[in-house]
């Protein structure tokens, strides 16, 4: 019934959304990562193939069902989204990044399970690659993308800084310390900033959102040219 509903903007658009958290191996029996449900990227994948779109998304570990319609490539770490992304991303007009990739994986992976020891314990951290950097710094001229910001402070002065540093077209921000925004539930409260506009919107569910972040990048797509 949705399908049917909804009217085919993104047709012809090749589109990759990534979604979810990463996780950072320790040893054979743990390992790093963060709050992220995936909750907002499946949102994305399913309403860009309900708008016509041809969709990719590239998911860490989440307990969501596949959306449907939708090519879906599991990952587990932040190098394995990397090159999973970084290997087909030319193909694509529209790119999402809304996975919360893990900035840091243990430097070394322990073989054995760490037995505990002493009172304290350090785990030395390698810098992961910035996948949204590099494709910025990698931009076709066909091609729209889309970051996300998690600030839990100065959330417009940081995605401003973001929306440049990593020549993004779309930066949505989101404050992680907004009541009914961010990782687990089902809305989020966040702004949207292109190089000339900001839009601030009010608390929506994750799927309205979704389709509002789609149109907002067609719409400017078309004034771009
Ligand atoms: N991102 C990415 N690769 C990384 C880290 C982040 O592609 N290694 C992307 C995220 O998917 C998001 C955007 O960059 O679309 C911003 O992520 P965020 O964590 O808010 O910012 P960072 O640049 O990682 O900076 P910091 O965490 O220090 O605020
Ligand atoms: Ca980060």
């Amino acid at each position: 019934i949705d399908y049917m509903f909804t009217p085919k903007v993104l047709k012809n658009k090749k589109i990759l959304v990534s979604a979810g958290p990463t996780q950072e191996s320790i040893d054979p029996v743990r390992f790093i990562t963060n709050h992220s449900s995936g909750k907002m990227g499946y949102a994305l994948a399913r309403s860009a193939f309900l708008m016509g779109g041809d969709v990719t998304l590239i998911s860490g570990p989440t307990h969501l069902n596949k959306p449907y319609g939708v090519k879906t490539i599991d990952i587990i770490t932040a190098q394995q989204m990397h090159d999973e992304i970084i290997n087909r991303v030319q193909d694509f007009d529209y790119i999402i990044m809304s996975a919360a990739v893990g900035d840091y994986r243990c430097q070394n992976i322990a073989q054995e399970k760490i037995k505990k020891h002493e009172d304290t314990l350090t785990l030395q951290l390698q810098k992961n690659q910035d996948i949204l950097l590099e494709m910025g710094q990698h931009k076709k001229p066909h091609q729209i993308i889309c970051g996300f910001a998690m600030e839990t402070q100065d959330l417009i002065e940081n995605a401003k800084e973001k929306l440049l540093k990593k020549n993004c077209d779309m930066i949505v921000a989101n404050h992680l310390k907004t009541k009914g925004a961010g990782f687990q539930g089902d809305t989020n409260v966040v702004s949207i900033l292109t190089s000339e506009s900001i839009h601030h919107y009010d608390i929506m569910s994750k799927n309205e959102l979704a389709f509002e972040i789609l149109n907002q990048m067609k719409k400017w797509e078309e004034q771009k040219c």
